[in-house]
């Protein structure tokens, strides 16, 4: 064993017998984004449908992640990269309870995403790109965050100073300029629910 750790998974109650408890099966559903492009709102619209049918979730977004166990990271690529590995853990935590989690984080690069993806394991990654351009983002500016940035007040902000790259092949792409939000969830949910829906056949 490397320096001395002994994982013991082995004997935590595993995987299958809480999915079966919770009669659904856990995923990770990851919105990726702009900032100002509507992943929370659209993570908290998605998590309250889900609730109604009876899917328990567990919402992690960015700038409360980073208020509590991240708040020791910047937005330097080493720190944005570190920011994700620790989110993609504590997903894998949850999912390993049978727990569908809804996460909100900027994700700018490939290399981020593929690390959670490679962290949660490819079956159980469900990738959802927000796509609103930036221009919208910047016009929306819900925090000011944008305007700050073009005044040089914050550095290496996503989509200004620092980049986004486009995700290759998404599960789900929003375009999330429609006005009509809960058509956008009812279309999302069409695609989410087979993936966490219970399978009887898991207690055979
Ligand atoms: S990520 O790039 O590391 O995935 P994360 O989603 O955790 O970002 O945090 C993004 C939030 O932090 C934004 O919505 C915004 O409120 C805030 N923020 C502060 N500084 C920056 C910055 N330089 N770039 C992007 N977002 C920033």
């Amino acid at each position: 064993m490397n320096n001395n750790i002994y994982t013991t998974f082995d004997k935590i109650k595993d995987r299958n017998a809480k999915e079966i408890y919770l009669k659904q099966q856990g995923k990770v559903i990851w919105f990726t984004g702009l900032s100002g492009s509507g992943k929370t709102t659209l993570a908290s619209q998605l998590e309250k449908r889900l609730f109604e049918l009876n899917y328990f979730c567990q919402i992690l977004d960015g700038d409360n992640v980073r208020s509590g166990i991240n708040k020791n990271l910047k937005f330097t690529e080493e720190d944005r990269l570190e920011n994700i590995r620790r989110i993609a853990e504590v997903s894998k935590l949850f999912m390993n309870c049978g727990i569908i989690l809804i996460c909100a984080f900027i994700s700018p690069t490939n290399e981020m995403r593929e690390l959670a993806r490679e962290i949660i394991g490819e079956d159980d990654f469900l990738e959802v790109f927000v796509n609103t351009p930036l221009e919208v983002c910047e016009q929306r500016d819900p925090k000011g965050l944008y305007k700050k940035a073009r005044a040089g007040e914050i550095k290496n902000f996503t989509g200004i100073s620092s980049p986004f790259e486009i995700p290759n092949n998404p599960f789900i792409e929003v375009d999330n300029t429609r006005p009509d939000m809960d058509e956008t969830i009812r279309e999302m949910l069409k695609k989410i629910i087979p993936e966490i829906k219970f399978d009887p056949s898991n207690i055979l």
